[in-house]
């Protein structure tokens, strides 16, 4: 039997992918499931599928459990990703000019951090481990360029990043919400209000995206060319794999999608790793389409593309020795843990 809520980690997905029904509903997730490429693309277009209001969610949770959330309950009211109409309008406006100003400069600094960053990778060879060797170093040093947020990592891997995650035990949630007390201390004295929630939203939405995003097309290539040279490995210009397995909407009216009826309420879970299956040329599926779409887009495939010359510089070949994921994630799905050995022979 499929566990529903493990399909995004499953090794099998591809063949899950195959053998559910385009449209399928899952009692356990309460939600209906969406894993053919159109009618993900026809859904993230539709007007009357609409993001969830995370907020409302948390603050049902705080008031039943009288705990404070309000850290959380903030964040996610003025995330891009929450709202809809003339409010999600302005603040991706603001959030789209905030990367776009910052890309040339986030992405020449990139290139030089990378290149140092391998080259000690490089010499140590024997069990290097790349996530918080090379590419989260990366990464944090991108996030903190684009917002002003220095994301921690803590000893067990949970991150504000998680808190879209509506399975989240409330000692986690109590976590989370301290972790974002920390960010907003960062960005709160000298900023108005907009510009620290802009902030946290890109620290937020930018980092396990392109942590996990980097790790996981890292490892796809190099477990598809055993044994060959980073330098003859195709390094193509786009990210092959996604770290942000699916998303989800909510239906605000009865509607059919793709001839199914779906009711006023209800959700929908749209598998986006469902693109990992098709071409190369349309896993640009990953960013999402539509008012929502991803704004970081251009800056994650810029800075893969820096990464990818930088690898075919060098001929050393590749063998992955160790991966381990971050367990109880049910909104991404990356290593935490890629061990590596570089070898001449
Ligand atoms: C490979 C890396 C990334 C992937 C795979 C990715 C994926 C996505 C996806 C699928 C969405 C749409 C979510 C939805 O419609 O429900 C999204 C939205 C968003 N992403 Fe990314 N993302 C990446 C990197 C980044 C980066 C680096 C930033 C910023 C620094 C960023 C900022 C955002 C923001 C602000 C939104 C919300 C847009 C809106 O609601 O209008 N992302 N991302």
């Amino acid at each position: 039997m499929i566990r529903h809520n493990l399909i995004h980690r499953s090794a099998d997905r591809e063949e899950i992918f195959r053998q559910l029904e385009p449209v399928c509903w899952s009692d356990e997730l309460d939600c209906w499931l969406v894993t053919d490429p159109d009618t993900i693309r026809a859904a993230q277009k539709s007007r009357d599928l609409v993001v969830i209001c995370h907020q409302a969610e948390v603050q049902k949770i705080s008031r039943q459990l009288n705990l404070n959330l309000d850290d959380i309950s903030d964040v996610l009211g003025s995330m891009p990703l929450s709202t809809e109409g003339a409010g999600h309008s302005t603040r991706r406006r603001r959030i789209s000019e905030k990367i776009r100003t910052a890309r040339p400069a986030t992405l020449a600094r990139f290139a030089e951090l990378a290149d140092k960053t391998f080259k000690q990778c490089i010499s140590e060879k024997r069990d290097v481990e790349l996530v918080s060797g090379l590419f989260h170093p990366l990464v944090s040093d991108i996030v903190l360029n684009i917002s002003g947020v220095n994301m921690r990592t803590r000893p067990d891997y949970l991150s504000a990043t998680q808190v879209f995650d509506r399975a989240l035990g409330l000692k986690r949630r109590l976590l989370i919400n301290g972790e974002l007390q920390h960010m907003r201390s960062q960005v709160s004295q000298n900023s108005q209000a907009d510009d620290a929630n802009d902030a946290l939203a890109l620290a937020i939405l930018g980092t396990d995206s392109l942590l996990g995003s980097f790790s996981l097309s890292f490892m796809e290539r190099v477990k598809s060319n055993p044994g060959v040279p980073m330098s003859d490995m195709d390094w193509s210009g786009q990210l092959t794999q996604t770290s942000v397995p699916f998303i989800e909407r909510q239906a605000t009216t009865d509607l059919d999608l793709a001839g199914t009826r779906i009711s006023s309420g209800q959700r929908v879970r749209l598998y986006l790793d469902r693109f990992s299956y098709e071409p190369v040329a349309s896993r640009t599926g990953f960013f999402g389409l539509g008012r929502h779409a991803c704004p970081g887009r251009s800056i994650s495939q810029g800075a893969w593309q820096i990464l990818g010359k930088m690898f075919s510089r060098h001929q050393l070949k590749v063998t992955v020795k160790d991966v381990q994921f971050r367990s109880a994630d049910n909104m991404f799905s990356f290593p935490t843990i890629l061990k590596v050995e570089f070898h001449e022979g």
